[in-house]
């Protein structure tokens, strides 16, 4: 027989594993119903970028990701999540519905990703400059295949430096445009701010004019720019990497590893799929101590997203730009409270 109080506490630790997910700016938009032991994963689209993001698909991405871990919880704690995407076209927000099915033994590769769920963070400085093995690169792309979505690693020297070129181009053209600037600022924080979404500011290390930082990434003379949060206030957390080791690098290839996430359509169910795969990619990479930075600007704005796609992707759609590698750094994040999206019914 089933036990339902031990289920209600699966169900109500899957939503708490939810909000853990990344989500673009750290908006944290969802909100989820449990009612009896079903999850209503729904969008919270006041939460959504009017500026970066009018379609929603990042809104959907970072949805797809809270779903992922909805899914890896309640199969981490025993139950073999069942799940419905986009289960009534009349309720665009309504996104998943998840109930626990049949009991199931969490294998090791599960437990391996459940134990990550809050140890995953989101990197904004630089790596160590230790590549990744091949085994690692393989491996984590078979995780985002298994979610029915592609990552690929980015490997010739040419192709890197056209997506950091594309990415510098689109953070340039964001920073000058008011619109993207203001949102950029809406969600950012001051070290002093109470608040729990958005970036806080000690999530991202501190730029300094004085040491020449611009706020790009240097590597096999590949430059990704990254969003630029602070806009010239002192926040951020010191560096721990050491600036005359990057210089020393082989100039070769990129330290890092640099990938594209795809997906053969561009539908809110590929965004969800894309979000899904992202996660599992993401909590592979965490268990082997690697973290992820992305750079997602060129993806907001048509034409860039266009020639990403037809230049790098071979037609597929790019959902996610990201550079992966070994950091000292740890990244600091907040989350809003569960009882803020959280509607229980009995
Ligand atoms: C769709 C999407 C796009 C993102 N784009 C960027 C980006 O361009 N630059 C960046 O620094 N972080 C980006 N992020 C990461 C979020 O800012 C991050 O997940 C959020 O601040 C929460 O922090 P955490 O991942 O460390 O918990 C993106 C995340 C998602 C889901």
């Amino acid at each position: 027989m089933r036990d339902s109080e031990e289920i209600g506490k699966a169900v109500h630790a899957a939503v708490e594993a939810a909000v853990w997910a990344p989500s673009v700016h750290n908006t944290q938009p969802w909100s989820f119903v449990v009612s009896g032991e079903e999850i209503s994963v729904r969008a919270d689209t006041g939460r959504r970028l009017p500026v970066e993001d009018p379609a929603g698909r990042e809104m959907l991405i970072s949805c797809g990701a809270a779903l992922f871990n909805v899914r890896l919880a309640l199969r981490g704690l025993g139950h073999e999540p069942v799940v419905r995407l986009l289960p009534d076209p009349d309720r665009p927000v309504l996104l998943a519905l998840v109930r626990p099915g049949g009991a199931v033994q969490p294998d090791e590769h599960t437990r391996l990703l459940h134990a990550q769920i809050e140890r995953r963070r989101t990197h904004r400085g630089d790596f160590t400059g230790e590549p990744l093995p091949d085994r690692f690169v393989e491996a984590v792309c078979r995780e985002a295949a298994a979610e029915g979505v592609r990552l690929t690693p980015v490997r010739s020297g040419p192709a890197v430096r056209a997506l950091a070129a594309v990415t510098r181009a689109a953070q340039e053209v964001q920073s000058q445009d008011s619109g993207f600037s203001l949102e950029v600022l809406r969600w950012s924080r001051s070290p002093e701010s109470r608040r729990r979404d958005g970036v806080p500011a000690d999530a991202y290390p501190r730029s300094s004019a004085q040491d020449g930082d611009s706020g790009l990434f240097p590597g096999d003379g590949s430059l990704f720019a990254r969003r630029d949060y602070a806009r010239g206030r002192p926040w951020g957390y010191e560096r721990a990497w050491d600036r005359e080791r990057a210089q020393d690098r082989p100039e070769a290839g990129p330290p890092e590893l640099v990938a594209v996430l795809t997906t053969a359509g561009d539908e809110r169910e590929d965004w969800l799929r894309a979000g899904q795969g992202l996660q599992r990619a993401l909590l592979f990479a965490s268990a082997y101590g690697v973290r992820a930075a992305f750079h997602t600007q060129a993806l907001e704005l048509y034409h860039l997203r266009e020639f990403v796609r037809h230049g790098l992707c071979s037609g597929e759609h790019p959902q996610m730009i990201m550079r992966m590698g070994l950091t000292e750094e740890e990244a600091g994040t907040v989350r809003r409270p569960l009882e803020e999206m959280l509607d229980e019914r009995p």
